[in-house]
């Protein structure tokens, strides 16, 4: 490991640090149409999360180097004003791609590169590299795989001295058994890198300017070079087609649901939870397998969701229970909630205490009051339900007129007999009841029952069509 603070004199300012984040590439073995450094894990752009980790680093200035894809790449990080972007075109190797960046990097302080398809390394990690790049060395972080295939392999001399780093296509047969590899994440005094990187050649395998070749310039200007093995090899798990996106993908679903057990969190089992976005949990929540879980979505004290659920961007309220096969989309549940099996609350469903929304029922921008209840096959959607309403079986709130949509208001205590038709907008009065089967066009008046189908008549003497016998057969 790095030795760097010896050569720091006491006191001294810590260089200024920039980190520059390779993202040109176009992932060929992806076979994709989005650019690989767009890829999602865990929900986001892969190199979101290296930005992520980048930003962790304290006062690093970010250059993003795009070229495959740039314009879908700067799209998606447009809003992050701190990062500066520098264009690669053509895209001739990670040396040529850092060369791109060097007109927006200082000559003074530090320069760390991060690769945009090396999602998982942690800032605590680079922290050695920095303190080598610091004083003075060329630092590059390396992993011990037991499948180094794929990677370039770090060759070291009989002292251990880093020498080079051979590229797995240009590596000889007795190259390709080491097993240290490069991760790509290098640290270098700003000057130094900048100088190497203008000086690279392309004489490989892959006729590429390779980042890598910097470690040769290096021992040829006799500065030290520092390979800092890093402890956990996943980490640096590099994403280079889907296989390695999935691998990885496993890694950070683990990550997550480590952490959530730690919190508190039951997990029935945590091989068998997707989390891909943010999950805030109260005391005792419990969530069965199969669960994914997008945006940010709170569950409060004692919630169960109940295997196979879909949960994104929701609250729910304590003690809720979330029953299996159920889909939430931008809802809210007060305490006590009984959702499902078989529900889906979509955008703008706000529900109060103790409403249970039971199998087939769909609800949509609506509220429901206190202890309300659609227990089966119903459409809820652009309606303010109040308290202690039941909606029966097979209810739908007929909102849409094919222009546009309007809302449907049920007072407190009515009662919605089933396979009706509320045709919007349309207004059932406090404790009114309607009769099973109605169609309403108008509005209901309070406390009284109103039914609109036709009245039920039994015809005598009446026969029934009979099949003619045939003599084919
Ligand atoms: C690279 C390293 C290899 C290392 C491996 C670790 C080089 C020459 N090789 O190989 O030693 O073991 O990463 O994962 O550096 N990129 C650009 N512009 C380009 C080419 C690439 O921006 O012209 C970006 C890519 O978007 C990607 C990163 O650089 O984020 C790495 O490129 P990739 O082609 O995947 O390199 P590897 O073959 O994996
Ligand atoms: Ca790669």
């Amino acid at each position: 490991m790095t030795n760097a603070d010896s050569h720091r004199a006491p006191g001294a300012r810590e260089a200024a640090l920039q980190v520059v984040v390779l993202a040109a590439g176009k992932g060929t073995r992806m076979r994709s149409r989005l650019p690989k450094v767009l890829q999602p894990l865990a929900g986001r752009p892969l190199l979101a999360h290296v930005l992520d980790t980048a930003h962790a680093l304290h006062d690093a200035r970010c250059v993003v180097v795009v070229g495959h894809g740039a314009q879908q790449v700067r799209a998606v990080f447009a809003a992050n004003g701190q990062l500066a972007f520098r264009e690669q075109e053509p895209q001739l190797g990670t040396g040529h791609a850092v060369l791109q960046a060097c007109p927006a990097l200082d000559d003074a302080g530090i320069v760390l590169v991060l690769y945009g398809d090396v999602p998982l390394v942690r800032a605590q990690t680079l922290q050695p590299l920095l303190d080598a790049a610091r004083g003075g060395a060329l630092a590059v972080l390396t992993v011990l795989l037991e499948q180094p295939d794929g990677y370039g392999r770090i060759v070291r001399d009989a002292q251990g001295r880093v020498t080079r780093i051979v590229e797995h296509k240009d590596a000889t047969p007795a190259e390709h058994a080491i097993r240290e590899v490069n991760s790509g994440i290098l640290a270098a005094p700003a000057a130094a890198l900048k100088r190497w990187v203008g000086a690279l050649r392309n004489d490989n395998a892959q006729a590429e300017y390779y980042l890598t070749d910097v470690v040769q310039m290096a021992q040829a200007e006799g500065l030290p070079v520092q390979g800092v093995v890093a402890g956990d090899a996943e980490e640096l798990m590099g994403v280079n087609d889907r296989l390695q996106l999935a691998q990885l993908e496993r890694v950070v679903q683990r990550r997550h649901a480590e952490r959530l057990m730690r919190e508190g969190v039951t997990l029935l089992d945590p091989a068998r939870i997707d989390l891909r976005g943010e999950l805030v949990c109260g005391q005792d929540v419990r969530i069965d397998v199969g669960c994914v879980f997008e945006g940010r979505v709170e569950l409060a004290d004692g919630v169960h969701v109940g295997p196979h659920c879909v949960l994104r961007d929701c609250r729910i309220g304590a003690e809720s229970r979330i029953e299996a096969f159920s889909h939430l989309d931008g809802a809210s549940c007060g305490e006590g909630a009984r959702i499902g099996p078989y529900a889906r609350l979509r955008p703008g469903s706000e529900l109060a205490r103790d409403v249970h929304i039971g199998n087939f029922t769909e609800v949509k921008n609506s509220r429901i009051g206190d202890g309300s209840k659609a227990n089966h096959l119903s459409y809820v959607g652009d309606t303010t339900v109040g308290e202690r309403v039941n909606i029966g079986a097979g209810t739908i709130t007929c909102n849409y007129d094919g222009a546009a949509k309007h809302r449907t208001v049920i007072e407190d205590d009515a009662f919605i007999g089933s396979d009706t038709q509320l045709v919007a907008p349309v207004r059932v009065g406090k404790g009114a009841t309607l009769g099973a089967g109605t169609t309403l066009t108008r509005d209901a008046p309070a406390g009284q029952l109103t039914v609109s189908r036709a009245r039920q008549v039994s015809i005598v003497n009446w026969a029934r069509p009979q099949k003619k016998p045939s003599n084919e057969s």
